[in-house]
């Protein structure tokens, strides 16, 4: 009886350590605008056996759905920035908070070595753990290249990496190296994956050569200077540049829409839902960063925050994305997922001030919700009721409330004014 359960036991185990979950070359797929609509199956692309999506916004249901479709899912967050937008955001302490980041102003820097930021950053792990994803990509965690305004160092990386892998490896979860080139040789026995952004574009992709060859995959994320198609020069340099040989590559919009382009030529658009309301202006996509060394401190040119202020064509072609206009349906926090805590939507009520309440929807949309700066004060404005009508309707993804939100409130019809984040930011939804 014994030696059965024994050799089950090991039969099991050997069968486990045989698959790993990540190999080097696996097609992906990385989608942080909406979410897959996993009413699509199978999904496309359906030969791409790893997704990596947003945390917050993807629901448990759909990391299932994922899951039963074959795909081993990867689960996005910002690990070293505050995102004022997000359901905890209230949770870092103002003292933890360093400088806003070049080109996202609702996101600062955070403080990485402190215990309630890790405290917060646990609960985010452990979020992801709830909701099945099989690993995790926590992103922004190199402020230390950056202006940060806390005085973060490489080291300070290091640590936090190794404190989020411990954490991510308590749930049996794995982990990626999100950009960090300068610290991927420290960090690679540990690292089950890396994600790069721009590696091609910065020259830089055959610093992954000694990870490629332990057979880890990298997701390489390029942002071609037009997605359909994509110039000749960016296609055979994204895909073929030196060192991008073996690599995961996806060509995709800045704004990690379902869009897709693969280096054999594939296109594939992926379904997804909830496409609007799922960031807040400005931060349209998580691109993560500034990736490597030459670059510690971004000009104040980037408005994105991908290498782009290293790269003139990517600066002056490529955004041209919500993050700078108002075009987009531009905000819109998160948390449309069902298993997010956030709450429901709730009309709103807010500071009162009718004056204002004819804005134009662009004036409002530039107008940043939820100032992450109020948080830090003391006082909270308090929502009251207020302008309930005065005539003005909010146009289709317009704000319509918020803390310190002193516009219309009224939505036209058919749409409600929704919290996507409250008590920071409501939306005609
Ligand atoms: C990315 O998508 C946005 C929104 O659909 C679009 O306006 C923009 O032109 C796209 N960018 C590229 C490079 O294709």
């Amino acid at each position: 009886m014994l030696s059965c359960l024994l050799s089950v036991w090991l039969f099991a185990s050997s069968t486990l350590a045989q698959t790993a979950m990540f190999t080097r070359g696996q097609k992906f797929q990385i989608i942080l605008t909406g979410v897959p609509d996993t009413s699509k199956n199978p999904l496309p692309p359906t030969d791409a056996p790893v997704f990596d999506v947003d945390l917050f916004n993807t629901d448990a249901g759909t990391i299932d759905a994922l899951k039963a479709q074959g795909k081993t899912v990867i689960c996005y967050f910002s690990a070293g920035s505050l995102e004022n937008w997000r359901t905890d955001a209230k949770d870092f302490p103002a003292s933890d908070q360093g400088k806003v980041l070049d080109g996202w102003p609702d996101e600062k820097w955070i403080r990485t070595g402190s215990a309630k930021i890790r405290d917060i950053m646990s609960k985010r792990i452990k979020m992801a753990a709830d909701k099945g994803c099989d690993a995790i990509d926590p992103d922004n965690t190199d402020g230390y290249q950056n202006d940060n305004g806390l005085n973060l160092q490489q080291a300070d990386l290091i640590d936090y990496m190794r404190f989020l892998q411990r954490t991510a490896a308590g749930y049996n979860m794995q982990i990626g190296l999100k950009n960090s080139i300068d610290i991927l040789g420290t960090l690679s026995s540990i690292m089950d994956f890396a994600v790069n952004e721009e590696c091609a574009k910065n020259a830089e992709c055959s610093r992954y050569n000694a990870f490629l060859n332990s057979n880890k995959p990298v997701f390489h994320i390029e942002y071609p200077s037009k997605m359909n198609p994509v110039p000749n020069n960016d296609k055979n340099n994204y895909c073929s540049g030196a060192g991008t040989s073996g690599m995961s590559t996806v060509l995709k919009n800045i704004s990690l829409d379902g869009l897709v382009i693969y280096c054999d030529g594939s296109q594939v658009d992926t379904p997804t839902r909830g496409n609007g309301p799922s960031r807040p202006p400005k931060s349209t996509s998580k691109p993560g960063t500034r990736s490597s060394t030459t670059r510690r401190f971004p000009s104040s040119s980037s408005s994105h925050r991908t290498s782009s202020s290293r790269s003139a064509v990517t600066s002056s072609t490529m955004i041209t994305i919500p993050s700078t206009t108002t075009e987009e349906p531009p905000s819109s926090p998160p948390s449309s997922s069902p298993s997010e805590e956030s709450p429901t939507p709730t009309p709103i009520t807010t500071p009162s001030s009718t004056s204002t309440s004819t804005t134009s929807s662009s004036t409002q949309r530039s107008s940043t919700p939820r100032p992450s700066s109020s948080r830090t004060s003391s006082q909270r404005p308090v929502s009251t009721p207020a302008n309930p009508g005065g005539g003005c309707k909010q146009k289709h993804w317009d704000q319509c409330g918020g803390q310190d939100w002193k516009g219309c409130t009224v939505c036209e019809s058919p749409y409600q004014c929704k919290g996507v984040s409250p008590p920071y930011y409501y939306q005609c939804l």
